[in-house]
């Protein structure tokens, strides 16, 4: 076996969820360039189909647009039949859709709370289920990878996102879960978790920039583009021994 080779994804279909933008575009793009087939999940049509068709442009090969919330389950269920009506199968999904807010925990609104575990706890479930489903269904085994984060392990300050942490930290052990409960499956999950990514969801508190830059060993924030090598190691046969493993991608944050 050449181990290059085994990144390879010819022949396997993906879905990304939170694609449109930031690192599931980016992981998008690298399952594309590897080889694969993929679905961009959003929850706007037209922002799903521009990156689709720029993707599409790139590689040459075929994605496709899917719209759907992932806290709805009709939506999540009608978004993986829609992917296998279209590639057959689902080799991989990846559930990376979340949102973050900045609000002291004091000041939290119970709908603010609610809606960040929504979006970034039951929206992982709900998509990471209905894609084990598909894949026990299918036989073949695959692989399922969520987006948690740093503040799943640690409270990075200044700013205060109590609430964003306990979501994280709530994929991060989901994560595990699943993978032991999917073992006999041969449906693999793990977790990527990213420090400081420079994307649409960071890009808008500028205030916080310099100073994340001088706590961040690296000394500057990541960009989508060095996540994609991690998100296509997961997805391929090159981690087949690994399974409820998260990895830290932080520049070195969590290391001191
Ligand atoms: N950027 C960072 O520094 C960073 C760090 C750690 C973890 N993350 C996580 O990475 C993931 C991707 O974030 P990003 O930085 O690429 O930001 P982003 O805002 O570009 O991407 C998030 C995507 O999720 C989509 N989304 C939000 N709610 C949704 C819903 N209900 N249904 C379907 N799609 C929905 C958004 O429209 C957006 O396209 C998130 O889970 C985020 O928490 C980001």
């Amino acid at each position: 076996m050449n181990i290059l080779d085994s990144f390879k994804l010819n022949g396997k279909s993906a879905l990304i969820t939170g694609a449109s933008s930031g690192i599931g575009k980016r992981v998008a793009l690298g399952y594309a360039q590897a080889g694969a087939k993929v679905a961009i999940v959003g929850r706007n049509l037209e922002n799903a189909q521009k990156a689709a068709t720029d993707i599409s442009a790139q590689t040459g090969a075929e994605v496709i647009a899917i719209s759907a919330d992932v806290t709805v389950q009709e939506d999540v269920d009608r978004m993986i039949a829609e992917a296998v009506d279209v590639f057959g199968s689902i080799d991989i999904t990846v559930c990376n859709a979340g949102i973050a807010t900045v609000t002291p925990i004091l000041e939290m609104p119970l709908d603010e709370f609610k809606q960040v575990m929504d979006i970034n706890v039951n929206g992982v479930f709900l998509a990471a289920q209905a894609a084990a489903n598909q894949m026990i269904k299918q036989g073949a085994g695959g692989s399922i990878i969520t987006t948690a984060s740093m503040s799943g392990h640690v409270i990075n300050i200044p700013q205060q996102i109590a609430h964003y942490c306990a979501s994280k930290a709530a994929v991060v052990q989901l994560t595990k879960g699943m993978a032991i409960e999917l073992v006999d499956h041969k449906v693999r999950v793990n977790s990527v978790s990213p420090g400081y990514i420079m994307t649409e969801l960071v890009e808008p508190y500028t205030e916080y920039h310099k100073i994340w830059s001088e706590k961040i060993p690296m000394g500057r924030l990541g960009t989508p583009e060095e996540l994609m090598g991690i998100y296509l190691f997961l997805a391929s046969d090159a981690s087949t021994y690994m399974t409820g493993s998260d990895l830290i991608i932080d520049g070195g944050y969590t290391a001191i």
